[in-house]
C-alpha cells in the first residue's frame, strides 16, 4: 500500500490557495498530482515485475542449469588417436592405456583388443555391460572412470609403479578397470557412460554408474596386478 503522504508531490503555499479556491488552475494542479501518483504506482509495479521475473529465472536455472561444456554434461575429451590402447600390464599414465582428463574428472582407460579377460562368452559381455565398458569396432575396450574414491571421496591417483589406482587417504585400491582390489572402499570405482562418435571420445559426465560391487570369481574381469604398491 502506497503512503500517500510520502508520494504526494510538494505544492507551494500559492498552489494550496488556488486548490482550495477551486477553478481551472485548481483542476490543472490536481490533474498533475494525480498523474504523478499514477507514475509512482506504475514504477513500483515495474520494479516488482522485474524482481519477480529475476526470481523465476533464477529458480529455473537451479532446476535446469546450462552445463554445456562443463562437468555434468557430455564432454568430448579427445580423438581416439590421442589414447593409444595397450594391455593392462603396460599402462603408463598419460602415455599408454590410461589418460587423465581434468575437465571430465575422468581417467580414460583404453585396453587393447588382446587384453586377457578372466571371463568369456556371454558372461564376459554381460560383465562388460554392467561395468560400463565400451567395446570399439576395432576390438579395443574403453572405460571412463570417475576420479573420486568411493570410500570418502579423495581423488585417486593412478600408480604406474603398481599398475593400479591407490587412494592416498585410506588405501583403497582398484585395478585398471576400476574393480576393487582391497581397502575400505565399499564398491568398485564409479564410471561414466562413454560413447564413440566418429573419432571423438565423448564422456557423459552426467550419467554415472555407481553400482559396480566388489568383484568375485564370477565377475572379476582381469587378474589382480602382479606388483604391489610400495606404500
Ligand atoms: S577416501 Fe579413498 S580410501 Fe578413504
Amino acid at each position: 500500500m502506497i503512503d500517500e503522504s510520502v508520494n504526494r508531490p510538494h505544492i507551494t503555499p500559492q498552489q494550496y490557495e488556488i486548490l482550495h479556491g477551486g477553478g481551472a488552475e485548481a483542476a490543472e494542479i490536481a490533474k498533475e498530482r494525480l498523474s504523478r501518483r499514477r507514475f509512482l504506482r506504475r514504477s513500483m509495479l515495474a520494479v516488482w515485475g522485474l524482481s519477480a521475473t529475476g526470481a523465476v529465472a533464477g529458480a529455473l536455472y537451479m532446476l535446469y542449469p546450462n552445463l554445456a561444456g562443463q562437468f555434468g554434461s557430455d564432454l568430448t575429451v579427445g580423438q581416439k588417436t590421442d589414447f593409444p590402447a595397450v594391455k593392462p600390464e603396460q599402462f603408463k599414465l598419460n602415455n599408454a592405456g590410461v589418460f587423465y582428463r581434468q575437465t571430465a574428472k575422468t581417467y580414460l582407460m583404453h585396453l587393447s583388443k588382446d587384453t586377457s579377460f578372466l571371463l568369456n562368452g556371454p558372461n564376459l559381455s554381460d560383465q562388460l555391460d554392467s561395468e560400463s565398458v565400451v567395446k570399439d569396432k576395432d576390438g579395443s575396450y574403453w572405460i571412463a572412470l570417475y576420479q573420486r574414491c568411493v570410500h570418502l571421496g579423495c581423488t585417486v591417483p593412478f600408480r604406474d609403479d603398481c599398475d593400479s589406482f591407490k587412494c592416498p587417504c585410506h588405501g583403497s585400491h582398484y585395478n585398471v578397470t576400476g574393480e576393487y582390489l582391497d581397502g575400505p572402499a565399499p564398491r568398485s570405482l564409479d564410471r561414466f557412460s562413454l560413447s564413440l562418435s566418429g573419432n571423438d571420445v565423448v564422456v557423459h559426465t552426467g550419467t554415472l554408474n555407481n553400482k559396480v560391487p566388489h568383484p568375485d570369481a564370477t565377475t572379476r574381469l582381469i587378474k589382480v596386478p602382479g606388483v604391489s604398491c610400495s606404500v
